[in-house]
């Protein structure tokens, strides 16, 4: 048995589903999903019922994660053209801008050079705008953060070209970063005749070339994220299923595996999943907080009982060593040996979102 702590562990990619959806998800049993998977801090995304649009609902959605989380919660705004600039007001309290350039789940979706011209122009900071953007879509919004000076963070990159572009960006010093799911590291479209609608996700899996191209540019990944989008079975049985997969309890130990495989080492997982995504999102970290794993207990993803409302994972069947033990919380114990510890509220609520913003503007 092998120990050790890891600090704080942040996931800058999840969707809690509060509110509206929260027979997918709620912020007690998605921060919950987090502590389980060793994560203290998780940012969640802006396409819920109603989105996260304007400072009412902005602070509507952080009010009830006061009262529900159990790990600390930020949260990022979504651009929209129908709800006019009300997610400029909404920048000091958020981690960032979300912006779907993409077709994905949900209605938030930004399409005309026009309108990301709007948005690229008026986006105020300090948080980064944050896109879904593939293919020729990605080379816009690098280009358009270039002319309009922002700072860009590429969602889910799954792609060989795309991983490949943003290296490029950064090689010609553009201010960009970018995240990748474990999903698009450890699944690749061989895995679809056997996951079915359950390896429905945006960006859809890529191909083994892919993936190991990924893998390859490992140091121009700045964070893992798990886009942890939960769906109900039923749901991803239907005729049309949501695209989208859970990942909280399942990104540590899968990581935690490929070090022991030796494809990168635990310092590199800590600057992905701690380091860089505290300095990208400016997110405050909070003391006493920790993360410990067992480095050599094996197991069986699917095995253990899921915390995530919608009770499956894509994962499933796949050995894994590493597993969290305990977590803790400003020095209270929040997780141990498989038991929640923490009462609702315990999680705190980032950048003051539950404080009033002042109206937006023009
Ligand atoms: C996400 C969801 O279900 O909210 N689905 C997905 O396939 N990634 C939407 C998103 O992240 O864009
Ligand atoms: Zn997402």
């Amino acid at each position: 048995m092998t120990r050790i702590r890891l600090p704080v562990l942040i996931d800058v990619h999840v969707h809690l589903r509060e509110p509206g959806l929260t027979h997918k998800e709620d912020f007690l049993s998605g921060t919950q999903a987090a502590l389980a998977g060793g994560l203290t801090i998780v940012l969640d995304m802006p396409n819920t019922s109603p989105p996260t649009t304007t400072p009412e609902a902005l602070q509507a959605k952080a009010r009830l994660a006061d009262m529900k989380a159990v790990s600390d919660v930020g949260f990022f705004v979504g651009a929209s053209t129908e709800a006019g600039n009300g997610y400029i007001a909404c920048a000091p309290h958020t981690a960032g801008l979300k912006v779907y350039v993409n077709e994905t789940f949900g209605p938030l979706r930004i399409e005309s050079l026009r309108a990301l011209m709007h948005v690229f122009g008026k986006w105020p900071g300090p948080g980064p705008i944050a896109v879904h953007a593939e293919g020729v879509a990605l080379a816009a919004c690098l280009a358009l953060a270039q002319l309009y000076d922002q700072r860009l963070h590429v969602c889910h990159v799954a792609r060989a070209a795309d991983i490949q572009l943003i290296a490029r960006a950064k090689a010609r010093g553009a201010r960009v970063t970018c995240e990748v799911t474990p999903h698009h590291l450890f699944l690749t479209q061989e895995d679809l005749p056997r996951l079915g609608s359950l390896g429905e996700m945006r960006p859809r899996l890529g191909t083994p070339a892919d993936r190991d191209v990924l893998w390859q540019h490992l140091d121009i990944i700045d964070c893992f994220a798990t886009d942890h989008a939960p769906h109900t079975m039923e749901e991803k049985r239907s005729a049309s299923p949501p695209p989208g997969v859970p990942g909280l309890e399942t990104m540590l130990p899968l990581l935690l595996t490929a070090a022991r495989e030796g494809r990168l080492t635990i310092d590199q997982i800590v600057e992905r999943l701690h380091h860089n995504p505290a300095r990208i999102f400016g997110i405050p970290l909070p003391p006493e907080t920790w993360t410990e794993v067992d480095l050599d207990a094996r197991y069986t993803i699917g095995d253990d009982p899921l915390r995530t409302r919608c009770g499956w994972t894509p994962f499933a069947g796949m050995p894994v060593t590493g597993r969290v033990t305990q977590v803790s919380l400003r020095g209270r114990i929040v997780f141990q040996d498989g038991e929640i510890l923490a009462q609702p509220g315990t999680g705190r609520v980032l950048f003051n979102a539950t404080e009033e913003t002042a109206s937006p503007r023009g």
